[in-house]
């Protein structure tokens, strides 16, 4: 199984940007952390992070033709983005929405999220382990596509 885990903008600073509210884990740190877990489980991982959201969605495109799963984590293009929206409901992969903050109990816009219905779940509020539980949804996902489609 194949899993991308793809970022949006200002994920890039994670570690410095906001600690408080994201923690001091840097992007590398949460990246490895994901990529040994997915390992553990046989799962193979390929990491993007882009500010743009022409970059991410046209890895969406790409990557319709090779992750088996994606856990996304759009940052502030959640909350707006129908373009993104779209891109998740242009490809046949599920995705997870992910979030380290609870954005349910943050301002008012945050709790508004675009994507999350073309979605199969959204996880947030439990920090990196919002990825972790990202991953643990897909594998199990694919485990019961398989048995309700034995191709
Ligand atoms: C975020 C929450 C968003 O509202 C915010 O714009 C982010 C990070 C999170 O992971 O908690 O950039 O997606």
């Amino acid at each position: 199984m194949r899993i991308a885990i793809v970022n949006g903008p200002n994920l890039n600073l994670l570690g410095e940007r906001e600690p408080a509210v994201y923690g001091r884990t840097t992007l590398a740190e949460l990246e490895s952390t994901v990529a040994a877990y997915a390992a553990e489980r046989g799962v193979e991982t390929a990491f993007f992070q882009a500010n743009g959201e022409g970059a991410i969605i046209d890895e969406l495109h790409r990557l319709r033709r090779w992750a088996d799963g994606i856990v996304i984590n759009p940052g502030a293009y959640t909350h707006y983005s129908y373009a993104i929206r779209d891109a998740l409901a242009s490809i046949a992969v599920p995705a997870i929405e992910v979030h380290l903050s609870d954005i349910a109990k943050r301002e008012a816009f945050r709790r508004i999220s675009v994507t999350a219905d073309v979605c199969v779940a959204q996880i947030a509020g439990l920090g990196v382990a919002s990825y972790l539980r990202g991953i643990d949804r897909l594998i199990a996902h694919a485990a019961q596509t398989t048995i309700a489609d034995p191709e």
